[in-house]
């Protein structure tokens, strides 16, 4: 009903409003369970790796965690869609942490990557935002997301504070486990705290919002769009992309941009928008050559950046700016942009935005 909108147009785009609260509760919520350094029925001191398993959004969450983890604690961590992780043999002995990450805790390929890690002998965590969901019964250990009900079927808020939650891991990983000292883990930490600020300035008072609106009116008729990142930000290109298919029905593709020169270089011309994500971090020149490549050849581009980047500024047709955080955080704000991107794109074409065809909110069965 409208009452439950809360005045907005869509679910998702109130739930793309919501995530300053909801990351911002899940930090409070998890603030014990992470300083306190222990998750129950998991010994951290005999994790020698860790499996991400997950689908869909919260697999790109499970991307950016390999980053935090490795980053941040130093356990090698590789990350697996889960229906393909269920019919592989993975190779798993009793120190691996297996990590599973879903929204609803239903997904059918997630809990039988689940059970067949379990059935290998590894301990399981996972990453949820519903409680008393399978996954969390299944489960032997549990760090919930505090999104609150995500209604839209595309993800917003539950892969915000699914990051939230894997940045708040790996600091207690790292910890634990000697790599970061405390201050460094306070330090971290803060910066965390940071962001729901962030994001709220960035929805309500620069209003950039009303920036992203106007490219989307530039651009909803196209036809496919590439999604570029590198480092942390390459996975939220491939979520990016993800947003757009999932409800505009437009072709589009994530991809590194280093890669680029392997494939998707040889599609761009003046009709093919490249939507970057250019923001402070140890690859921003990399990704300004990336852009310099895709101007040479005509794209059209669309950055995300920093204000005060000059050559993201003057390469790009179209720039949003986002505060600047921490690069490791970096992908929580970035993010929000590229969801409202897909929204508004999606409500011009008159697409229903909160239930796009084919797809569910909860995947239950194969
Ligand atoms: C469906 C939803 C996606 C979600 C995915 C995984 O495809 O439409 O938004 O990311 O399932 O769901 P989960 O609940 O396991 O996170």
């Amino acid at each position: 009903s409208q009452a439950e909108k809360a005045g907005y147009k869509h679910f998702m785009l109130k739930e793309i409003n919501e995530q300053p609260r909801a990351i911002s509760d899940t930090v409070s919520g998890n603030y014990k369970l992470i300083t306190d350094g222990k998750l129950d029925g998991i010994d951290l001191n005999k994790i020698r790796r860790i499996q991400i398993v997950a689908c869909g959004t919260s697999y790109h969450a499970g991307l950016v965690g390999k980053f935090y983890i490795e980053n941040f604690s130093n356990i090698p961590t590789e990350v697996d869609y889960a229906s393909e992780y269920r019919y592989r043999n993975p190779v798993l002995t009793e120190d691996t942490l297996v990590v599973s990450i879903t929204q609803s805790g239903e997904t059918a390929d997630t809990l039988a990557a689940m059970r067949l890690a379990k059935e290998k002998g590894a301990k399981v965590l996972t990453v949820c935002n519903v409680i008393g969901s399978t996954a969390t019964r299944e489960a032997d250990s549990v760090i919930y997301t505090y999104a609150g009900p995500e209604i839209s079927v595309a993800s917003t808020k539950a892969f915000t504070t699914q990051l939230t939650v894997l940045f708040m891991l790996s600091l207690l990983l790292g910890r634990e486990r000697g790599v970061l000292d405390s201050s460094e883990f306070d330090r971290r930490l803060k910066l965390l705290m940071e962001v729901p600020g962030k994001i709220e300035s960035f929805l309500n008072v620069e209003r950039e919002e009303e920036v992203v609106k106007k490219i989307a009116l530039e651009f909803y008729r196209s036809k496919d769009a590439l999604y570029l990142g590198r480092h942390v930000n390459y996975p939220i290109a491939l979520e990016g992309a993800l947003k757009l298919k999932e409800i505009s029905y437009i072709h589009a593709e994530g991809y590194p941009a280093g890669e680029m020169k392997h494939g998707p270089i040889a599609l761009i011309d003046e009709n093919v928008p490249s939507v970057f994500v250019a923001t402070e971090g140890k690859v921003l020149e990399k990704i300004v050559s990336n852009i310099e490549e895709v101007k040479a050849r005509k794209g059209k581009v669309i950055s995300v950046t920093n204000p005060g980047i000059k050559e993201v500024y003057e390469l790009s047709d179209y720039v949003i700016n986002v505060p600047e955080v921490d690069e490791f955080l970096s992908p929580i704000v970035n993010v929000v942009p590229l969801q409202l991107f897909a929204y508004y794109i999606a409500d011009f074409l008159g697409y229903d935005v909160d239930q796009p065809r084919n797809l569910a909110k909860s995947v239950t069965v194969e």
